[in-house]
């Protein structure tokens, strides 16, 4: 594939006090495995994080354990680690430069969790956006949902990670883990590193295709508007076809077309064109052709990604031979940063 959108980048800048020297900057991100992965989630984030290796050192994680903060069938749970897995091995992520593993497999997120939960104050987990929406939307709360941060906390610092790609919605949560971080650093001695977020720099937003005043989510009223990586290619072009478009027609992005300007965004982010030249290339054009076009250059960037999702999740061998591979390495890491922190707080050391 020859397209701009998904050339490697060059390593993200050192933050200060991480020596040129040292190792490759440390990039971390983890997801909740929820099933099917849309157009708005790789364009926004997982093409990130798939231009971010190589020139980093980086820890893509599934986050079995925030999973299960909300009430889950297990059965669809394990399903969906599978799949999730498949599909960003589909998009790119790759094992031999990345590591890429289960939360769950790893000895230390919990052990971390438990330890820094001990010293952050309530209050500020009960001030969190997150926590007050979920609790609010169950009938019974899980302490799971209110020790949440406190878990992405530890999943964050037990790498070390100096950046850590996350949408708008888990910024406050980045904050909290600075501040357990600093926290900790003061209480004892100077530990963590404090992690900056890292939005990155396409930030594609991109809109629900029925409903262009909302973000694509994958629970979606309207599933017409949510095009998922691994619809087959009728399915995508029917919901690109029947996108909802504006009044007027002429195919121009403006405030006041958001319909033509979510397509138009959607369709730079997959081919690398600016919005500026499809804007001229479709001067003059109706919004029939607008839309086949459109159709034609997302069906052509997710049919390779379709098709190798295909492949990988036919081998659940294979996947589990990367979780494996995965959480060997991020277990070596864990366990250095573990024995660190129980040594600071006082525990004796753990016999061998
Ligand atoms: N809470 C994140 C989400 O739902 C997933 C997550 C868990 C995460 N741990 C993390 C993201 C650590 C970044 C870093 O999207």
């Amino acid at each position: 594939m020859s397209n701009a959108a998904i050339q490697p980048a060059p390593a993200v800048a050192l933050p200060a006090g991480v020596s040129a020297t040292a190792a490759k900057p440390i990039v971390l991100t983890g997801a909740q495995p929820s099933g099917k992965l849309h157009l708005g989630n790789y364009l926004g984030a997982v093409v990130n994080w798939d231009k971010m290796q190589g020139a980093n050192e980086c820890f893509y994680f599934i986050a079995d354990q925030h999973a299960i903060t909300v009430p889950k069938v297990p059965a669809e749970l394990r399903k969906n680690i599978y799949s999730c897995l498949a599909q960003y091995l589909a998009c790119g992520l790759d094992p031999q430069r990345s590591h890429i593993f289960a939360q769950s497999h790893v000895v230390g997120h919990t052990e971390l969790a438990w330890v820094l939960g001990c010293s952050c104050p309530l209050g500020w987990l009960e001030r969190m956006t997150q926590f007050k929406d979920k609790s609010r939307k169950q009938e019974s709360v899980g302490a799971g949902l209110l020790y949440y941060p406190i878990l992405m906390a530890a999943d964050i610092l037990l790498y070390n990670a100096h950046f850590v790609p996350v949408g708008e919605d888990q910024k406050q949560h980045l904050e909290i883990t600075r501040d357990i971080a600093e926290k900790f650093n003061r209480d004892y001695s100077p530990t963590f590193n404090v992690p900056e977020p890292f939005i990155g720099e396409t930030g594609a937003r991109i809109m629900s295709l029925q409903n262009p005043e909302t973000k694509m989510s994958k629970s979606d009223p309207n599933q017409n508007g949510v095009v998922f990586l691994i619809d087959p290619p009728d399915v995508v072009r029917k919901k690109i076809q029947s996108a909802v478009t504006d009044s007027g027609g002429e195919v121009r992005a403006a405030a006041d077309k958001p319909g033509i300007t979510n397509l138009l965004s959607i369709f730079s982010a997959v081919t690398g064109q600016s919005v500026a030249d499809l804007e001229n290339e479709f001067a003059g054009k109706g919004y029939g052709d607008f839309k086949r076009a459109v159709a034609d250059a997302v069906i052509a960037r997710l049919e390779p990604v379709r098709l190798r999702y295909e492949e990988f999740s036919k081998d659940t061998a294979y996947l589990d031979s990367v979780l494996k591979s995965g959480a060997e390495a991020a277990q070596r890491v864990a366990y250095k940063t573990l024995s660190k922190v129980y040594r600071k707080v006082g525990f004796v050391e753990r016999p061998r």
